[in-house]
């Protein structure tokens, strides 16, 4: 395997490989978001949390839908992961959520933490040649930062073991994505 250095600046064009990469990653990490709030509403969906739960799943969908998209049209291959995902993502969500709602929001507020910082990194090595996918990602950091601030105003800091809890989600979301960039 080589490595290439690259020197991006912005308004370089992007490099083919590294597009592949952020689509790939992208649609992993949101098929994972996905899950992840599947398996909080398999414990929690009729529960009080039920409609917020819902609303934060649905966005989840839309930015799966759009990553799915782009996979197709520009012929990127998926993360060949999407199985483990698909298990870990469900079991994120569902035992975080059989700790208790607080813990569930605090499992929100660690994932949508660390895609924020994913998806910022991101946007500032694409180039102006890919500046609706940049534009995309940005909306899309935006609404994970909406759902960090859901997890934080239903209670999230108040689960016990709350810095533990969520340095071990982010941990593990930061290496899932390292994975998922490459395989
Ligand atoms: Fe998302
Ligand atoms: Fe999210």
């Amino acid at each position: 395997m080589s490595l290439t250095v690259t020197h991006q600046l912005p308004g370089d064009p992007t490099a083919r490989d590294a597009v592949e990469r952020i689509i790939r990653v992208d649609h992993a990490g949101e098929y994972g978001a996905k899950r992840i709030y599947q398996g909080q509403l398999a414990v929690l969906g009729r529960g009080a949390k039920g409609p917020v739960l819902r609303h934060m799943q649905a966005q989840e969908q839309v930015h799966l839908d759009t990553f799915s998209d782009l996979i197709a049209r520009r012929r990127v291959r998926p993360t060949a992961l999407l199985p483990l995902w698909h298990v870990a993502g469900f079991a994120l969500g569902a035992i975080t959520a059989a700790l208790g709602e607080r813990a569930a929001m605090a499992c929100t507020v660690a994932v949508e933490e660390a895609i924020d910082e994913h998806y910022a990194a991101q946007t500032a090595t694409l180039g102006e040649d890919e500046a609706p996918l940049r534009a995309t990602i940005e909306t899309f950091r935006q609404e994970e930062l909406e759902h960090r601030d859901i997890g934080l105003e239903h209670g999230a800091e108040q689960t016990p073991g709350y810095a533990l809890l969520t340095r071990a989600i982010k941990a593990g979301c930061k290496l899932a994505i390292k994975v998922s960039e490459r395989i």
